[in-house]
């Protein structure tokens, strides 16, 4: 068992992250890096960068299709989206995010979503969202019965509690949750009972710290934290938040590690004004033709001469 942290720098050597990769991390305290990407480049950014764990996160409705919510993402935008980021990804631990409407409906068709996530995008696990702690009891038992059906068809789940982006209209938006002991309390019993039912790992989100923590001393599996604090044992940010590739409004707990939209903006900017200017593209950036043969050409297509194509075809 390595305790060495994984980077970039011993990539070459490095091995794709398994399950019991990852139960070894947390026992060893190694933190785990985990974040989304959508597609073939933002895979290789992730691959290259040396994270972890991988989510095909159903963010991708607003990050990458524009939506102002999760909810009208796909089935089959999620495979489409799912299968490209695999082609990019050799090292991390592929995640597929069941979108809404996926899997609440009968344990058949969560069964039937995730067997679609493993064999069309060669995904190797999926992520399933909670009820939301002001959900029903009856939908938190659904939600657990979900994930227990799809460990049973022999697919890893990993587990989602706290903020369920799915159920925001039902929690009164995109806030915090578990600032109440009630709320508190029902976190918990919502990530126990997901680690009951076989979720290899739980994403905790938009959590205070102190919840986090004190739920932590009961966790078992590995707890992969969005604005839930430090003592998670490791972290999830969404590719365009951390990279800076948007500007729109930005959750308290999303650092910036770049500002990538600035740098894209500027240079499509500076792309323009070469274009308009006549400055782009210049020798460096254009094919050449021998004086001969550019010759010959101009010949056969001077004014007013006509030519047969078939004469040039071997
Ligand atoms: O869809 C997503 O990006 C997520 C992460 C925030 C964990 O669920």
């Amino acid at each position: 068992m390595s305790t060495e942290p994984r980077t970039s720098r011993d990539q070459a050597t490095r091995r794709p992250v398994t399950l019991p990769q990852l139960a070894e991390m947390k026992a060893a305290g190694e933190p785990i890096a985990m974040v989304t990407a959508y597609d073939f480049p933002s895979a290789q950014v992730a691959e290259e960068a040396g994270v972890d764990i991988v989510l095909v996160g159903d963010s991708a409705a607003m990050t990458v299709l524009g939506y102002d919510s999760t909810t009208p993402i796909t089935l089959d935008e999620m495979i489409m989206l799912a299968a490209a980021t695999r082609r990019g990804l050799e090292t991390p631990l592929l995640v597929g995010d069941l979108p809404f409407g996926s899997y609440q409906a009968s344990d058949v068709l969560a069964v039937e979503s995730a067997t679609r996530f493993v064999k069309e995008a060669g995904c190797d696990a999926v992520k399933v969202e909670m009820a939301g702690i002001s959900g029903r009891l009856a939908d938190k038992h659904q939600s657990i019965d979900r994930a227990a059906a799809i460990v049973a068809a022999g697919i890893p789940v990993m587990g989602h509690v706290g903020l369920t982006p799915q159920s925001a209209s039902a929690l009164g938006g995109y806030r915090s949750q578990g600032r109440t002991a009630q709320q508190a309390v029902q976190i918990a019993d919502d990530a126990l009972a997901l680690q009951e039912a076989g979720c290899f790992a739980i994403v905790f989100e938009a959590v205070p710290a102190e919840v986090t923590e004190t739920i932590m001393d009961r966790m078992q599996v590995p707890v992969i934290g969005i604005g839930a604090g430090p003592s998670t044992d490791g972290q999830v940010l969404v590719f365009h938040d951390l990279l800076g590739i948007h500007e729109g409004h930005v959750p308290r707990f999303a650092k910036r590690f770049a500002q990538l939209k600035r740098s894209m903006v500027e240079g499509m900017a500076q792309y323009t004004s070469e274009v308009r200017e006549r400055q782009f593209p210049s020798e460096e950036h254009t094919y050449s033709i021998s004086p001969e043969e550019l010759q010959r050409f101009r010949e056969i297509v001077a004014p007013g001469k006509a030519w047969d194509v078939a004469d040039f075809i071997d």
